[in-house]
């Protein structure tokens, strides 16, 4: 059976030392479109580029003709001042290269000229330029510009014009030629450059961008460039048009690059006829990619390395300090918390454990609101431990689905047709997309937006247009990534995301009994239920159990219907105990007297500074006919508690409890342990690749590198 290709690995779209390899090994040495002449028509005007991190001036020095005569135009290096080449396409396009390393224009394009023929681009004047950032890697953009597999499901209208049965990509030396469709081949120029730049010339105007990359490797820049024939409302109509398409795919790029960086997919599968394009200018990454780190490795010692860079354009001094500054990071993390477990300097607890915690205490520094300590507990804990996040009762029928974002792991729970409540990765297998975009909704066949693949409330992958019929696919191989899931007894949905087939159930025995006690069980009805974002660490959780304090909703709510509430015998209910019983790590169950009322509160991480607080009401009886005035009041007192607590938690001051909080340190010290002893960082819930040798390849080079562990552990 054919194997068919994969995508790069998910690490090589988050990792900052491979983009500071990329920088080298693809973009010192390739050639960017800077636009046709007629941007550059004013003399003396001069327009700024920057390619990768590199600050770039190009203008025209001199003359009118069209064509700038050889003299007439000028592209420096705006840092050094130093003159880059450029060349001028017969037909009016500018190119330049930031390296004197790198080829000349026509060793790296051999055969495109010919292809530019067919316009000219001197007739094309420029009408208008926007630049802006988008939250995703470079490549995850070129990515969706080098198929139109898509468009039939993200660009409706573009699909209209160009029907993406008959598109299909052309790949040339350092350059692709997009044809959308074959019948009409004077219709429009659709041109991507390696690596990052694009040419679409068609409906009367044209457009270029650069997908620039930042110095996050999580962020570019995209820059436009428009040109028309026509201005004023002809040109206005054409921008609204391509400006919708480009949104439209800037939407699909950074809902795939957050699922990229989470450490639960790790690659994808290319289709070799449709996506041919994709595998093209990845390969071609790669391949400059593993050609500099084996020159890196064979030449230069560590110590060198940063003079090596400076021989050429770019300094990556940066780079090596932080690699070697990492390099000590986790095992500094390390004795950090073990540190703090030896000297038994952790306070000693008060009477009332609960309340007056200095924040940072004597737990490591951050241990309140550091990204790194966040990440830490994302793969030390959140991947390993139960979750409880929903119940039974919220779902009536086979495809109602609630989403999740659990500490950065987006997630959702569906009703299968067999009545069971599962859980999956909203992560699409093909190219890590989100499946259910709503927070909750009900459909029995879920879609993914970007190519058209469907699910089924098994996950089973049901549907892969233009996949389906391809040697080598098996579709039973692509659903979505299950979760471990049980329904308990009282009807409590736990969920564990630990990718390892089976993990041990906790012992729920004080949970069964106080939920039996409070009559929390299956058939609780559900009434309805809020999330407040709080701008806090979730671990506020841990000492505030009793966050909304019952009696006082008891009190506003007897207060409010006393007469009425007498008659039916609820007053006396309320005078019965309220109680409370708190889940590990973030989830609290509390009673309303013996009213039948009860409500769940979870502390859904975030980030490490912002965590969303979902509260939902149930009634256990058919008392339901007051349950709206009890979930408005129970909102209110929830509102006005979480803004309470966030300036507490300005205020350096937190509703500690050292008990859980020891708990968490013992969970991240093992954990701390165990990279330590694979010498890389660990994510429990990262499923397993499909494994090609090319995809070991890259996930070792970017091993080597650290990549995942060294910079951003820089600031702690
Ligand atoms: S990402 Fe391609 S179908 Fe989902």
């Amino acid at each position: 059976m054919p194997e068919l290709a994969s995508t790069l690995p998910a690490s090589w779209y988050c990792s900052l030392p491979l983009y500071q390899l990329e920088r080298r090994a693809v973009f010192i040495k390739s050639w960017y479109l800077l636009g046709p002449v007629t941007k550059f028509q004013n003399v003396g005007e001069k327009f700024e580029y920057e390619i990768a991190q590199q600050p770039v001036l190009a203008f025209r020095t001199s003359g009118d003709s069209p064509l700038p005569e050889p003299g007439e135009f000028q592209v420096i290096c705006s840092k050094t001042e130093k003159p880059l080449r450029h060349h001028i396409t017969p037909t009016g396009l500018i190119f330049t290269t930031l390296s004197d390393e790198a080829p000349s224009f026509h060793e790296y394009f051999p055969d495109l000229e010919p292809l530019l023929q067919k316009v000219d681009f001197t007739r094309l004047p420029y009408r208008r330029s926007i630049k802006y950032e988008g939250r995703f890697n470079w490549k995850t953009m070129i990515d969706g510009y080098q198929e139109c597999l898509h468009c039939q499901y993200t660009h409706p209208s573009f699909s209209v014009y160009y029907p993406p049965t008959f598109y299909t990509v052309h790949n040339h030396q350092n350059f692709s030629q997009h044809i959308a469709d074959p019948k009409k081949p004077d219709d429009g120029i659709f041109l991507y450059f390696f690596p990052n730049c694009v040419l679409n010339v068609y409906g009367g105007g044209m457009s270029s961008f650069r997908v620039c990359p930042t110095e996050d490797p999580n962020v570019t820049r995209m820059e436009f460039d428009y040109y028309h024939i026509e201005f004023g409302e002809k040109f206005e109509e054409y921008f609204k048009f391509v400006r919708q398409v480009a949104m439209e795919d800037y939407e699909l790029c950074e809902k795939a690059q957050y699922n990229l960086g989470k450490g639960v997919y790790s690659e994808g599968i290319l289709n070799p006829e449709k996506e041919n394009g994709v595998s093209f200018y990845q390969a071609r990454v790669f391949e400059l990619v593993c050609q500099q780190h084996a020159a890196d490795q064979s030449h230069y010692s560590i110590n060198q390395t940063d003079i090596v860079m400076e021989a050429v354009i770019f300094s990556a001094a940066p780079t090596l300090l932080a690699l070697l500054a990492g390099i000590g990071f986790l095992y500094r993390f390390g004795l950090q918390l073990l540190d703090a477990k030896k000297s038994e300097t952790i306070p000693e607890l008060a009477e009332d454990d609960s309340c007056g915690v200095l924040k940072e205490s004597n737990f490591p520094a951050g241990w309140w609101g550091s990204k790194e300590v966040f990440e830490l507990e994302r793969r030390a804990l959140f991947s390993k431990a139960w979750l409880c996040l929903s119940h039974r009762s919220r779902f009536t029928k086979a495809g109602d689905y609630q989403s999740y974002e659990v500490a950065g792991f987006p997630i959702f729970l569906i009703l299968g047709k067999d009545g069971k409540v599962k859980a999956f990765h909203n992560v699409c297998r093909h190219r890590a997309y989100t499946v259910t975009k709503k927070q909750d909704g009900s459909s029995t066949v879920l879609g993914c937006r970007y190519h058209g693949w469907s699910y089924n409330t098994y996950g089973e992958l049901t549907k892969a247009p233009h996949f389906d019929e391809l040697p080598g696919f098996d579709r039973s191989q692509n659903g979505l990534f299950d979760i471990h899931t049980v329904t308990d007894a009282a009807g409590l949905v736990f969920v564990n995301l630990e990718a390892s087939p089976t993990v041990s159930w906790v012992d729920t025995g004080l949970l069964d009994s106080f939920l039996r006690k409070s009559k929390l069980n299956p058939q609780s009805i559900w009434i309805a239920g809020q999330t407040v974002v709080a701008n806090f660490n979730w671990k506020m959780a841990l000492g505030s159990k009793n966050l909304i304090d019952s009696s006082e909703l008891e009190n506003t709510i007897r207060q409010k219907r006393s007469i009425s509430w007498q008659t039916t015998g609820a007053f006396n209910l309320f005078q019965m105990k309220s109680e409370h019983f708190s889940v590990f790590p973030f989830t609290s169950f509390h009673s309303i007297g013996r009213t039948g009322w009860w409500w769940a509160l979870s502390f859904l991480p975030a980030s490490e500074q912002k965590t969303a607080l979902r509260c939902d009401l149930y009634c256990s009886t058919d008392g339901s006919s007051r349950s709206q005035e009890v979930a408005d009041k129970l909102f209110v007192l929830l509102k006005e508690r979480v803004r309470k607590l966030e300036t507490e938690y300005q205020e350096y001051v937190s509703v500690g409890n050292i008990e859980k909080e020891k708990e968490i340190l013992d969970c991240l010290e093992d954990h701390i342990r165990l990279e330590k002893s694979q010498g890389t960082e660990v994510f429990p819930a990262m499923r397993k690749p499909r494994e090609s040798p090319r995809f070991r390849q890259a996930e070792q080079l970017c091993k080597e590198l650290h990549c995942k562990s060294q910079l951003k552990h820089l600031a702690w």
